[in-house]
């Protein structure tokens, strides 16, 4: 029996596989453990069962002697620093592909919320605003015919453009080794959806030049990773109206505080993170996560392992 820590109170089935397979200590708090807490419960386990909000840097990795395996639940692993754990021989774990109809999902909801003006809508109604119906009030934009734009052709880059296709749009997609340029995809697409995981060479990719080039009705829907945009240059853009709109699951910082400058820009709608929320996706994620631990404890590969 090897000791793990299990950063959250994750409430799946999965998770009394572990338990009856290990000593499991789990973190029962609603909000993440500090730091300092996540380093002090670390100190000596052998598995470490983390979330995409615990930050695993080569200080935790140092305090933590007898780790042996880190089990991301989560496909983005920007959260660990992957180099610095495969210099010590600990194998990290992901889960991909359960969460991509999921978050290809929600990309698409809120492409459609930015097109049809839904939340100005709804909170019109609400404000007692709806007087009668208008010819030329709440107008959005036609998806099909319209070029979606796709940044990242990975599994959700890909799952996102199949259902662009069943609206009739158009897809262009740029990636570090296929597609269209990245300044030909923002000139052209008439909403940018990024799919990118979050790296050095990702961070800022959408700044304030990005911006500029896309059109001034354009819509931006980042679904990837809030380091992936500039938020200071999306802020203003919106503010000069450079792009009609945005849409964010992601941000830089999560959460982003209710009095963030950002928060004030036009038409610009953010939602927590909630890509791969899905009752059915939250539990293959952990059951996924369950299943890379158990194999590394028990002395062989994960079956999803990115370093
Ligand atoms: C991931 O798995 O990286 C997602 O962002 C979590 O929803």
């Amino acid at each position: 029996m090897a000791s793990v820590f299990v950063t959250r109170a994750l409430p799946f089935e999965a998770l009394d596989r572990l338990r009856a397979a290990h000593d499991v200590d789990e973190w029962r708090q609603d909000m993440p453990p500090s730091p300092g807490d996540l380093l002090a419960r670390t100190r000596e386990v052998e598995g470490l069962l983390t979330l995409i909000t615990d930050r695993v840097d080569a200080e935790l990795l140092d305090g933590a002697p007898a780790l042996k395996a880190i089990a991301n639940m989560g496909v983005g692993t920007d959260n660990i620093d992957v180099e610095a754990a495969k210099e010590r021989g600990i194998p990290v774990g992901n889960t991909p592909g359960v969460l991509t109809d999921a978050t290809a999902d929600l990309a698409f909801a809120l492409l459609l919320a930015l097109a049809r003006r839904i939340v100005p809508g709804a909170e019109k109604v609400r404000a007692g605003r709806w007087e009668t119906w208008e010819p030329a009030a709440d107008l959005g934009a036609d998806l099909a015919g319209a070029t979606l734009g796709i940044v990242g052709w990975g599994r959700i880059g890909q799952a996102t453009a199949r259902r662009a296709e069943g609206f009739g749009m158009d897809v262009v997609y740029s990636s570090r080794s296929a597609g269209v340029p990245l300044p030909e995809l923002l000139e052209r697409a008439d909403f940018v959806s990024l799919h990118t995981p979050l790296t050095r060479q990702t961070r800022h990719l959408i700044d304030a030049g990005a911006l500029k080039r896309m059109k001034q009705t354009a819509l931006l829907v980042n679904t990837a990773r809030g380091g992936v945009v500039d938020q200071d240059a999306l802020r203003s853009a919106l503010h000069a109206g450079e792009i009609a709109g945005a849409a964010l699951d992601v941000t830089d910082p999560e959460p982003l505080p209710a009095d963030h400058p950002l928060l004030d820009a036009p038409n610009l709608l953010v939602v927590p993170h909630v890509g791969s929320a899905t009752v059915r996706t939250r539990a293959k994620m952990a059951a996924m996560a369950v299943d890379n631990l158990l194999a590394a404890l028990d002395g062989g590969p994960m079956p999803h392992q990115v370093a």
